[in-house]
């Protein structure tokens, strides 16, 4: 069952900024705040691999620092073809804490 988990605190974000976290199995998932808003994508654009954080983050959408494709923040849907996205996961704030819910470990096992 997937669980909200807290990934970061309240003021730790400036806006624009985002910050990288491991999910289940070792995923690395992005934490970004445009304006006041924080959501969460893979943190792993998929034309050749380069991290999404520390991406330029403006109007809901984060621009990959390698060859600039951009990513909607909303649903991680490449902004040139939409039918294309990335992992997209639903982000709550409770108190000062922000929270990301994260799908279960696969159970798969690397050989
Ligand atoms: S690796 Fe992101 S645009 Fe090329």
């Amino acid at each position: 069952m997937p669980q909200f988990v807290t990934v970061a605190k309240i003021g730790e974000l400036a806006a624009g900024e985002s910050v990288s976290f491991a999910g289940p199995n070792q995923k690395m998932i992005g934490l970004f705040r445009d304006g006041d808003e924080y959501f969460a994508i893979d943190d792993m654009c998929p034309h050749a691999g380069a991290p999404l954080t520390g991406g330029y983050v403006e109007n809901g959408m984060v621009t990959c620092r390698w060859h600039a494709w951009r990513f909607r923040l909303s649903d991680g849907a490449w902004a040139d073809n939409p039918r294309i996205k990335i992992g997209c996961y639903p982000v709550r704030i409770v108190g000062d804490e922000i929270q990301v819910e994260l799908p279960n470990p696969t159970s798969e096992k690397s050989a």
